[in-house]
């Protein structure tokens, strides 16, 4: 895994050409993977990603020298078998997993814990569920980091459903989008447990309604 330039973590998913491109695009124009290894920066704790698709946030986050222990679940089979594939074919130390987060438990897990771009994707009455066994399984040093759009009248917002529902009918996604969460609600869940959270855009050049949202146990974060 010497060479971890954009272009090449793209390569790794090779030779399957849609997976390769998608990682071009998306590690050129969406700020995610590093704003998101920024929040995890300096935290120790092993990293639950829920929905974590191909696995490319794997792939950044050993590129941003974190090397904490990495565990990725998605429901859909065919991108975790692309994810084991190039994992393994690089030589990256990250475990996959098929689960439907809308139906099962996460598995077991202490630690910190992503859901990035998920939400919208899951039955709206979900998620409260989801995040919820998100916050159990956080250790009191782990960081939970969302990066989700908001439900708010926006155009970004608006934007933001038209390439999802494209993403959906270009087979790329499972799902279509159904409801983006409110920061109310993800307030309400993070207050009613302990946690304390800090919201902001993360969307780079984009056109999006997206924000990266960080929650620790009070006091608990490094
Ligand atoms: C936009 S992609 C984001 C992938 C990854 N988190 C990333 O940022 O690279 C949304 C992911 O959520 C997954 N997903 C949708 N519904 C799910 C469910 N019920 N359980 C688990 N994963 C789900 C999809 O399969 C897809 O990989």
């Amino acid at each position: 895994m010497s060479d971890a330039s954009p272009a090449a973590i793209a390569a790794r998913f090779l030779p399957n050409r849609p997976h390769y491109y998608y990682a071009r695009i998306k590690l050129a124009t969406d700020p995610i993977y590093d704003g998101v290894a920024g929040a995890l920066d300096g935290c120790h704790a092993p990293l639950l990603d829920l929905g974590c698709g191909i696995g490319l946030f794997a792939h950044m986050l050993r590129r941003h020298g974190i090397r904490v222990p990495y565990h990725g679940v998605d429901n859909d089979a065919r991108k975790i078998a692309a994810a084991r594939e190039a994992a393994a074919r690089s030589g990256l130390d990250a475990t996959f997993e098929t689960v439907d987060l809308a139906r099962e438990a996460p598995p077991a897990h202490h630690g910190s814990v992503s859901l990035l771009d998920v939400l919208q994707f899951v039955p709206p009455d979900t998620h409260a569920g989801i995040v919820g066994a998100a916050i159990d399984r956080l250790a009191p040093e782990g960081r939970l980091v969302i990066r989700t759009g908001l439900q708010r009248e926006t155009v970004r917002l608006r934007v933001t459903r038209a390439v999802d529902v494209f993403s959906r009918w270009w087979g790329w996604m499972n799902a279509g989008p159904q409801r983006y969460p409110s920061r109310a609600a993800l307030e309400g869940w993070f207050e009613a447990r302990g946690l304390e959270a800090t919201f902001e855009p993360l969307r780079g050049r984009t056109p999006f309604e997206n924000w990266l949202v960080v929650a620790t146990h009070r006091g608990g974060r490094a």
